[in-house]
């Protein structure tokens, strides 16, 4: 299993570990959760806490579970597990069930849900929410991401617990 760490001993670059690595958001607990891939997100500290936000669009499934549940995690595979990865960066879990289509094994972390095969589990708990709104938008380029108006809702998260390969 996984050894757990401080978020401060965590090494890896972050940018390349979300942008380019890519990661799952999973939020629920138990048998009740739902993933999908990100590339979008940042971990810093907000509030005097260490936290990590996440930007999550309102027609995702997981929108409904980052709604319903206090806590969520993200998962981070080292650029392994890409097709994997695509498939729950493509697939809703309306319509798959994504642990039997891509083989990946849930494990409970934290109060949440994390995948056994990544290489860092991070769990968080909502502090808070907000929408994006694009009247604060300086450039106007940035709308060619919402062409369907579909603005994310940002969500940040108090760091938990940090887990990572023994
Ligand atoms: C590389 C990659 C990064 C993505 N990043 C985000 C993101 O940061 N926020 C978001 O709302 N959707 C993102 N998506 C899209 C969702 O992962 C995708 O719509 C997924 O199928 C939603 O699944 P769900 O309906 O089960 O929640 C990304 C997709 C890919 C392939």
């Amino acid at each position: 299993m996984k050894k757990e760490i401080n978020i401060k001993e965590l090494s890896g670059n972050f940018v390349k570990m979300i942008s380019e690595d890519w990661a799952l958001l999973t939020a629920g607990e138990n048998d009740c959760f739902n993933t999908m891939t990100v590339s979008w997100g940042g971990i810093g500290v907000l509030w005097g806490k260490d936290v990590c936000f996440v930007f999550v669009r309102p027609q995702r499934y997981t929108y409904q579970f980052m709604e319903k549940y206090d806590r969520f995690s993200l998962s981070f595979f080292g650029g392994e597990f890409k097709k994997e990865l695509g498939i729950c960066g493509s697939k809703s879990g309306r319509d798959i069930d994504k642990v039997a289509v891509t083989g990946l094994t849930p494990v409970c972390v934290g109060e949440t849900v994390g995948f056994e095969q990544a290489k860092v589990i991070v769990t968080m708990k909502k502090l808070a929410y907000q929408d994006i709104n694009p009247k604060g938008f300086l450039d106007e380029s940035i709308m060619d991401n919402y062409k369907a108006a579909d603005f994310h809702r940002v969500y940040v998260g108090e760091i938990e617990k940090v887990y990572i390969e023994k």
